[in-house]
């Protein structure tokens, strides 16, 4: 972990519906925090590799997201867009304490 970063508490599981999705806005990008059906959660800055599609109004299944623009599949776990696009969105560290999402921001 980058020594520059801090945990915020952004949300209780529960709050990010089951394969879907809860944004983060800020100034400096909006964050998509991913919740999958077997309850493990991902971020990623809300911006496909592709044209900036919104990641997080796009369907999830597995541990991947389709964009909603032109259904390119990105994986949540690294970011990077499946073979044969070519691509990667940017990731944040995100855990789950208690029941509660946090969220690893600089
Ligand atoms: S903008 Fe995401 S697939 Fe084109």
């Amino acid at each position: 972990m980058n020594i520059n970063e801090f945990w915020v508490r952004l949300c209780a599981v529960d709050d990010i519906p089951p394969l879907g999705s809860r944004l983060v806005e800020r100034t400096a990008g909006n964050i998509a925090v991913f919740r999958t059906a077997d309850d493990k959660v991902f971020a990623l800055l809300d911006r496909c590799p592709h044209k900036a599609g919104p990641l997080s109004q796009g369907i999830v299944h597995g541990e991947t997201v389709t964009c909603p623009l032109h259904s390119w599949q990105i994986d949540l776990q690294s970011g990077e867009a499946k073979a044969p696009d070519v691509g990667c969105a940017r990731r944040f560290p995100v855990k789950i304490e208690s029941g509660d999402v946090f969220l690893a921001l600089d």
